[in-house]
């Protein structure tokens, strides 16, 4: 067991525990983990298959007796099942599938929202499996719950998100097919760069789906966008960083020809090549939100680069949850709490 593990079960094991009544614990606590895509955003939306992993930042919620009031001190959130804001609404939403009234819940995290990572999927997550569990309601309805939040705030989202923010893992997501973790050869680490600007999913969704529309050969860029992600899973598999770095260019060059790159993605993705980088691209929705590189050895370098350009940047090992499960069978934790680092927040959509 690792110390951020050890630190998670000594949380869990502080949370006062009141008698159980029914089948119903007081006091629930959740996570939902933010997610990289790697490679297939956007083509995901149209059935093609794409490689994500989850990220250790995330978002937790617990649940205590009350009244649907939910809360984010950290983020100075306060709202209402019920209330009009996104946020409310899809508090609703878990609440009516989940079919409970008397819950209130407090939510945190250490995951920048509205930067492409998840953070939605991440908060629907959180707050579904918590409330489900406090009810003890099975897993698939916390699942069904959190697509109704995550539908609230993105429209019809392929899915991708809640997937990973559910399991953690590096995966092969493919709508109707669901979510198949992927074992990768060795630790996958990646640099994160944040763009700075927030932009809505759904929008960005919009934009594809229109050009799509008005130029039908787009669909062979969609479907050239699939067989990257299947290169990619071959090359974690097969540990070959060489490769994934080629594929997260070409992909990087065929989203920017879907135009869903922006200025800051583009340099951001260029400083990383520069800095050292096999291979950069922007993660999730684009627009703005957030670029991962792939730099062995080079990470600092491209942190450094980024910083000096302006824009901020972290380090992320992904899918390590997959790997350690894979070396020593210990479980991925579904109720633990993550330590507040970046505390940013959640309602923005991702
Ligand atoms: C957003 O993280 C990923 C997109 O492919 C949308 C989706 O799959 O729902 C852009």
């Amino acid at each position: 067991m690792d110390r951020a593990e050890a630190r998670l079960m000594e949380e869990n094991a502080r949370i006062p525990r009141q008698p159980e009544s029914r089948d119903v614990r007081a006091r629930s606590r959740a996570f939902g983990y933010g997610k990289v895509i790697l490679i297939g955003e956007h083509a995901v939306v149209y059935d093609q298959p794409a490689l994500a992993a989850g990220l250790s930042l995330g978002v937790w919620a617990e649940v205590t007796h009350g009244t649907g009031h939910l809360t984010a001190p950290d983020w100075q959130l306060d709202t209402w099942a019920g209330e009009s804001t996104a946020l409310g609404q899809a508090l609703s939403a878990i609440l009516r599938r989940l079919d409970v009234t008397d819950v209130d819940v407090r939510v945190g995290g250490d995951l920048p929202a509205g930067v492409g990572l998840g953070s939605s999927a991440a908060f629907a997550t959180a707050v579904a499996r918590a409330i489900a569990q406090a009810r003890g309601r099975d897993p698939d309805a916390a699942l069904a719950a959190a697509a109704d939040a995550e539908g609230i705030f993105h429209g019809t989202p392929s899915g991708i998100d809640l997937a990973a923010a559910s399991s953690g893992e590096i995966g092969r997501f493919q709508r109707g097919a669901g979510w198949r973790p992927v074992a990768a050869a060795r630790p996958l680490t990646l640099c994160i760069g944040l763009s700075g600007v927030q932009r809505a999913t759904r929008d960005q969704v919009d934009q594809v789906r229109r050009l799509r529309e008005e130029t039908p050969p787009v669909d062979s860029v969609i479907a050239t966008l699939g067989q990257l992600a299947l290169a990619g899973e071959r090359a974690v598999q097969r540990g070959d960083f060489d490769d994934l770095g080629r594929l997260f260019d070409v992909a990087h060059g065929l989203l920017a020809a879907l135009r869903v790159s922006s200025l800051e993605l583009d340099t951001l993705v260029h400083h990383a090549r520069a800095a050292g980088a096999l291979g950069a691209k922007l993660t999730g929705a684009g627009g703005g939100g957030a670029v991962i590189a792939l730099a062995p050895g080079h990470e600092q370098d491209v942190l450094d680069r980024w910083s000096a350009a302006g824009y901020h940047g972290f380090i992320a090992e992904i899918g390590e949850l997959g790997l350690r499960k894979r070396d020593t069978g210990i479980e991925s934790p579904s109720n633990n709490i993550a330590a507040s680092t970046i505390p940013r927040p959640v309602e923005s959509s991702t």
